[in-house]
């Protein structure tokens, strides 16, 4: 259980005593040819769910013609920085990307495909919400070049669904799945949220069981937060809803994990579940730590500038408001609010806290060694050829092993006998117990990195790995970018 691991207190003990972010110079990229994962922002929805945080803007109308041209043209820019000759995967996320007309999504494929080379059958995903998602548009979806859905589902009960303030009901919501089917057969993906306000063990199975009724071969569970600032926090904090109780949602997680295995799912990632192979290739890119540029309001990035001679991997966030970040993308090509340029031991720290949430680990198995590599194809076997199976993590850190930080007398050698870790020629990875309570692991595990690479410093309130890519701590809230 999570709550039986507590953060250690030896990270407050060493706070302030060392310098922070030190060690020596960023990581230079090979002269491979560079790959991307890349991500649209559609920052607009109709109306905002009660539990919702994102990037996301309620207005009467939108200028759909200009977002479309500065989505184009942010995009290109930003290819051209990057240098990135092939884009292993798109997302549309949001916001209610569905929202947007199939012409936006073709212009941006277009864009992408003239920028770098868009292999055919990349995987091209679009959110999708249920009360924006009949047959028809998603036919015009499916014309401009997607090919697989993500749809909001995030409840099949009704009364759920209106504390959600969600637009959609369960009805709808089964019938937008079975359109979604029709055209995207193995390639609809559900999101469904547990951990509602006063919902009880019996009704979290129940809506399980619902689901497998339903649903295509993948699975996103998010355990829903209570953000700040969201209309359904402050309704639990006036008392007019029950908090949710620690226990009631560990039980609630292993119950789902269970029931999915049972049902032919991989557990592939902390929040994924898949069968017959349908994993989440541009998710897995984030968890593997490989390049992906960020496009559209808010969207973050992590990419090397190669086209302006650098060779260092940067964090680059986009401007959040939609208008602003227009302005500046008419004028300067781009609306970069920040670029930050990662120290070795942060890229170590990220794909630490990425690599992680994966059942794989940090190995090296490319699972789409450019161009995208086709479904099914058992992505994340582990490869007997790759011995060792740590190039993915001696690529970030060429001198010191994976071995060496993690493979001496410490903390990473207790969780192991503890049974929450593996260490072995397949690299590191959590076991299924491991899995469940990630987040209570990544202390140790960080701080173990930190004091080998001699850089020890004050924990930050979040990794800039766990602000991003699915990972608003450990289970992410929604399936929404932020
Ligand atoms: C997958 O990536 C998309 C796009 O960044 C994001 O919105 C979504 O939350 C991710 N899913 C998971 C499970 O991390
Ligand atoms: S949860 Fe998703 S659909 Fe709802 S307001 Fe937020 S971004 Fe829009």
């Amino acid at each position: 259980m999570a709550a039986a691991r507590g953060w250690p207190r030896k990270l407050a003990a060493v706070a302030g005593v060392l310098p922070g972010g030190g060690g020596p110079g960023p990581v230079p990229e090979t002269a491979a040819p560079a790959t991307a994962a890349l991500y649209v922002h559609w920052p607009y929805c109709r109306k905002r769910c009660s539990y919702c945080s994102f990037n996301t803007y309620v207005v009467p109308a939108v200028d759909e013609a200009a977002v479309r041209a500065c989505l184009v043209r942010e995009a290109q820019t930003l290819l051209r920085f990057s240098q990135v000759h092939s884009v292993t995967s798109v997302f549309f996320g949001g916001g209610t990307p569905s929202l947007a007309s199939p012409g936006t999504v073709a212009a941006v494929l277009e864009a992408v495909a003239g920028a770098a080379h868009l292999p055919a059958g990349a995987e091209v995903t679009l959110e999708a919400n249920p009360s924006s998602t009949s047959a028809s548009p998603l036919a015009g979806f499916r014309a401009a070049g997607v090919n697989r859905l993500s749809i909001g589902v995030q409840s099949l009960d009704d009364a759920e669904l209106r504390m959600l303030g969600r637009e959609h009901t369960a009805a709808e919501a089964r019938k937008a799945v079975e359109a979604a089917r029709g055209l995207f057969p193995g390639r609809t993906s559900i999101d469904l949220l547990f951990g509602l306000p006063g919902q009880s063990r019996d009704a979290w199975a129940q809506r399980l069981e619902a689901t497998l009724g339903l649903c295509d071969d993948h699975i996103s569970l998010y355990q829903l937060t209570l953000e700040r600032g969201t209309a359904l926090a402050a309704q639990v904090r006036a008392g007019a809803l029950p908090a949710p109780c620690q226990d009631l949602l560990a039980d609630m997680y292993q119950t789902a994990r269970n029931v999915l295995v049972a049902t032919g799912f991989r557990h592939y990632e902390v929040s994924n579940f898949a069968r017959k192979g349908a994993l989440s290739t541009h998710n897995l890119s984030y968890w593997r730590a490989d390049q992906y540029i960020g496009v559209g309001p808010g969207a973050h990035g992590r990419f090397v500038l190669r086209g302006e001679g650098s060779c260092s991997r940067e964090a680059r966030v986009q401007i959040l408001e939609p208008v602003a970040w227009m302005r500046e993308v008419q004028s300067q090509g781009h609306g970069t609010r920040s670029r930050v340029v990662l120290s070795p031991l942060e890229q170590l720290e990220e794909l630490l806290t990425l690599g992680l949430r994966t059942d794989e680990g940090i190995t090296h198995e490319p699972l789409f060694s450019s161009p995208a590599a086709p479904l099914g194809t058992g992505m994340l076997m582990p490869s007997p050829s790759l011995a060792l199976g740590t190039q993915r993590w001696e690529h970030f850190s060429p001198q010191l092993s994976l071995q060496a930080v993690f493979g001496e007398p410490g903390e990473a050698r207790a969780l192991q006998q503890e049974g929450w870790l593996v260490l072995d020629s397949g690299g590191l990875r959590c076991t299924w117990a491991g899995l469940a309570v990630l987040d209570s692991l990544l202390p140790d595990l960080l701080w173990q990195l930190q004091r080998v690479l001699g850089a020890a410093r004050r924990p930050s309130r979040g990794t800039l790995a766990e602000e991003r890519a699915g990972g608003r701590g450990v289970r992410a809230v929604s399936g929404h970018n932020g």
